[in-house]
């Protein structure tokens, strides 16, 4: 069997959604892959699977909705059953990076309030280390530029995301996103906890101890992986 990337897609939140189970309460991931998930689950809701829902966004939010899934405020929920979401990159070891879609505060407030957190990926999404991709932050306005010269004390470079027409793009908290490169990351876990210990940085699209497991579909199937 070869699967293009979007069946990969969709087979890798397949085989999440499968986890679901009556009576819990699950995080929705953003981004294309969660998206397929949304209506796998969907699916199961309309066959009669009774779940809550929280979302990691506003189009998630309105998404599940219309797939006819209750969500519920993620502001009233103090821990849930699982999260499922995408991931831009992840390495053997469940470290991630999150947040080309900048949702990565949202996903990383539902992914550390899940009691279990899979993630969905591609044949594209595993990487052997981080850091071929940029590590979007949630920066508080005022802080911008101390938060790119903070990026480039740690030896990294921030740019400004922006539109087509060069306007910042905010996030659903209505912040400003700075994508940080720093090239390969040798140690995740110690440029995560460096990056929290910034002033001005809401969240952070490094995910070192969140992800449980990774649902990974590639040419021959789905196989999961664990931390
Ligand atoms: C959203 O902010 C991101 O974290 C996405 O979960 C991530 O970018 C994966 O998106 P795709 O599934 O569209 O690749």
């Amino acid at each position: 069997m070869n699967m293009a990337a979007e069946d990969q897609k969709r087979a890798a939140a397949g085989a999440a959604v499968a986890e679901v189970a009556d009576g819990m309460v699950v995080g929705l991931g953003t981004g294309s892959t969660a998206a397929f998930a949304i209506e796998a689950l969907g699916r199961r809701v309309r066959d009669g699977l009774a779940i809550t829902a929280v979302a990691t966004s506003e189009r998630t939010a309105a998404a599940a909705a219309a797939a006819g899934i209750r969500v519920i405020d993620m502001g009233e929920v103090a821990a849930l059953d699982l999260a499922i979401d995408g991931v831009d990159e992840i390495d053997p070891w469940c470290h991630a990076i999150k947040g080309a879609g900048g949702a990565m505060l949202r996903e990383k407030v539902i992914a550390a309030a899940a009691r279990r957190m899979v993630a969905i990926a591609d044949a594209s999404k595993p990487v052997e280390q981080l850091g071929a991709r940029p590590v979007p932050l949630e920066v508080l306005p005022l802080a911008r530029a101390f938060v790119a010269r903070a990026i480039a004390e740690l030896g990294g470079a921030a740019v400004l995301r922006t539109d087509a027409a060069g306007a910042p793009i905010a996030t659903d908290g209505g912040n400003p996103i700075l994508d940080a490169s720093f090239g390969p990351i040798e140690d995740a876990a110690a440029l995560a906890a460096a990056l929290s210990a910034v002033p001005g940085i809401l969240g952070h699209g490094l995910f070192v101890s969140e992800i449980d497991a990774v649902y990974v579909a590639g040419t021959s199937g789905v196989e999961c992986r664990t931390r």
